[in-house]
C-alpha cells in the first residue's frame, strides 16, 4: 500500500529508536533526521539543532509531511533542569511549530513511565520480580490507555505532559496525533533481565507501531503502548491492534533461558 506521508523529520535522529527506524524503514519515507548531537547513522541527511529553540525546530521542520518526535532526555531519572528544556519545551515547539507549518501527522515517543506508577500494583508488582504465584498470563488485567496518568518521576510526567500536548493541538487545531507508550527498546535487542520479560518492546516491533502510526487513517488523538506480545506482558496491545491492525513479531519469553 502506497505510504499516506512521504517526508518525515525524525527528531532525536541519533538515538536508539531512530537508528532502528531509518534502518527499516528508509525506502518507505524520505527521513530527515534533527539531533542536538550530530548522530552516527549515515544514511539520515540530519539537522543539528536545539529542540528547546523554536527557531531550530521551525527549521528542521520546513518541507515535512509529518513528525516522529523521539528527541529527549530519554533517562528515567533525568534531572529536572534536563527534563524542562529537553522533553517540555521541546515538545511544546514541536507542535506548536508543526500547527504554524501545517504539519498533521506527530508520532509522540510517549512512555510506560507517564502510567509507570500503576506496576508497582498487585499483580504488576509481582510480575516484574517474576513472581508469578497463582496468575495465569492469559488472565492478567491489562493496563490500557484509558487508565488514570500515574508517573512514576520528572520524566514520566514530561511524558505525560507530552500526551496532553498532543491532545490540546489535535482537538483544537486538527493535528494527527498518535502517542505510543514505550516499553523498554534496548541497544541487546532482546530482554535482559526479569521485568523486561513483560516490558521489552523489540526493534521491528516498535518500528512497525511507528509505522502504523505514520500510515493509519483515520487518526485523530489516539495512545498505543509499545510492547512486543510478551506472555507476560501487562500492558495492553489489544486497542493497538484493533485500531492499527498492529501485529508483533516477537515475544520476550523465546530470551527466557538467556536471562
Ligand atoms: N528506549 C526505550 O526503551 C524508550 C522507552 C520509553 C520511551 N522512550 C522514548 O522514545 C524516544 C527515543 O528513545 P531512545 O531510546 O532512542 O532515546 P535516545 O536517548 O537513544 O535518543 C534520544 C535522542 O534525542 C536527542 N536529544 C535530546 N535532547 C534534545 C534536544 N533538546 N534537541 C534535539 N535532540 C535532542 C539526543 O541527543 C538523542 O540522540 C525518547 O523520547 C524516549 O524518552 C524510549
Amino acid at each position: 500500500m502506497t505510504p499516506v506521508v512521504r517526508k518525515v523529520l525524525v527528531t532525536g535522529s541519533g538515538g536508539l529508536i531512530a537508528g532502528a527506524l531509518v534502518r527499516d524503514l528508509a525506502d518507505r519515507y524520505d527521513f530527515t533526521g534533527q539531533d542536538i548531537a550530530r548522530p552516527s547513522h549515515p544514511t539520515v541527511p540530519t539537522t543539528v539543532g536545539d529542540l528547546s529553540n523554536m527557531e531550530d525546530v521551525r527549521r528542521a521542520l520546513d518541507g515535512m509531511d509529518a513528525v516522529v518526535h523521539l528527541g529527549a532526555d530519554s533517562r528515567q531519572d533525568a534531572p529536572w533542569s534536563s527534563v524542562l528544556p529537553n522533553n517540555l519545551v521541546a515538545t511544546r515547539n514541536v507542535f506548536d511549530a508543526c500547527r504554524d507549518a501545517g504539519i498533521k501527522r506527530v508520532v509522540f515517543a510517549s512512555s510506560n513511565h507517564a502510567v509507570g506508577m500503576h506496576e508497582l500494583d498487585d499483580p504488576y508488582s509481582r510480575i516484574r520480580v517474576g513472581d508469578y504465584e497463582g496468575l495465569d498470563p492469559d488472565n492478567v488485567p491489562q493496563i490500557d490507555h484509558t487508565v488514570q496518568i500515574r508517573p512514576d518521576g520528572h520524566y514520566g510526567v514530561s511524558k505525560a505532559y507530552g500526551e496532553a500536548t498532543g491532545a490540546y493541538y489535535a482537538e483544537n487545531f486538527g493535528l494527527e496525533v498518535a502517542c505510543l507508550r514505550i516499553g523498554t527498546v534496548n541497544r541487546a535487542n532482546r530482554p535482559m533481565d526479569i521485568r523486561q520479560l513483560a516490558t521489552w518492546c523489540s526493534h521491528r516491533d516498535i518500528v512497525q507501531l511507528i509505522r502504523l502510526c505514520l500510515d493509519h487513517e483515520p487518526l485523530r488523538f489516539d495512545i498505543f503502548y509499545g510492547v512486543s506480545n510478551n506472555k507476560w506482558r501487562f500492558w495492553d496491545i489489544d486497542h493497538a491492534r484493533d485500531v492499527l491492525g498492529y501485529a508483533p513479531q516477537d515475544n520476550a519469553e523465546d530470551y527466557r533461558d538467556s536471562i
